[in-house]
């Protein structure tokens, strides 16, 4: 492999597929890898949305679909990879993005019912990807994959018993891949990224937004541009020998 620096066309004749690319870390990450040069499928159960980032993608020039898709129910991820394949040509990159917060309740009052969608889309949502991903790059000759962690992948935080469940759930999943598919040209990583400013965090109240503000020695809370930069590195061929491991992109967060 020859490790190139040329942001502008690492990524050419690449085809990507981004989950959760309707909004937020997903959207810049799907835009960080079109500015490459690479074929990008924008997956989302917001279709509009995702249709809309296609639309904004193709008038800049990019290659790019937008494809409805349930993380949560494996015929709609099948579907998606598929179509991807289908109209774009292979897969070689994949982003497992998708994702919701869930309820912020102690773990004897957190709702069953939430538990099972927070996991569903967070942690089933990711393995059913990795499942059709994984057989369309292995036909590709090899690819990378990024799954999208959190600080409550490796830490607790209080009241979010289903997110840091399927989080951790998360880096498990990506590890074992890894190791299934290393000799085989597929490489695996996760980014574990401390909070970020995106619609995820659109609830808050300024004194929880200060809150999650004062968690990060860096005194802000992350863009999404900044996770996109880890993706973008973790999928090109500069990361050639990272494999297995998750990458914290946190402003020193989980350091203290
Ligand atoms: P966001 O809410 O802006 O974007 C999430 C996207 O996922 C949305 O476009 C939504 O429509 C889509 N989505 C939700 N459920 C889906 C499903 N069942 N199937 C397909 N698409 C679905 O949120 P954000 O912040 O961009 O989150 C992206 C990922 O980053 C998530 O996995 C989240 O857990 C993770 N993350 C976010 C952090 C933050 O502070 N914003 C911090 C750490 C991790």
């Amino acid at each position: 492999m020859n490790p190139s620096t040329d942001y502008a066309t690492e990524f050419a004749g690449r085809i990507a597929l981004v989950t959760g690319s309707a909004s937020g870390i997903g959207r810049a990450v799907a835009r960080r890898l079109a500015a490459g040069g690479a074929a990008v499928a924008i997956a989302d159960i917001n279709e509009t949305g995702a249709q809309a980032v296609a639309d904004e993608f193709r008038a800049g020039g990019t290659k790019a679909i937008a494809v409805g898709v349930d993380v949560t129910d494996p015929a709609s991820v099948q579907r998606a990879v598929q179509a991807t394949v289908d109209q774009l040509g292979a897969l070689h990159l994949a982003v497992n993005n998708a994702g919701i917060g869930g309820p912020v309740v102690p773990t004897h009052r957190y709702p069953q019912d939430e538990w099972r969608r927070v996991i569903a889309t967070n942690l089933d949502g990711v393995f059913y990807s990795l499942q059709y991903e994984l057989p369309m790059m292995l036909a590709s000759g090899g690819g990378a994959i990024v799954n999208m962690g959190s600080s409550c992948a490796i830490n607790g935080f209080a009241g979010v018993a289903g997110y840091a469940a399927a989080k951790h759930g998360v880096i498990g999943l990506t590890k074992t891949a890894a190791l299934e598919y290393a000799a085989r040209g597929v490489r695996i990583n996760a980014i574990v990224p401390g909070f970020i400013e995106t619609p995820l965090l659109a609830d808050a109240t300024d004194a929880e937004r200060a809150y999650l503000v004062g968690l990060h020695p860096a005194g802000r809370l992350g863009t999404a541009e900044e996770i996109a930069e880890m993706a973008a590195f973790l999928l090109s061929d500069r990361a050639s020998f990272v494999n297995g491991s998750h990458h914290l992109v946190d402003g020193a967060y989980a350091a203290q």
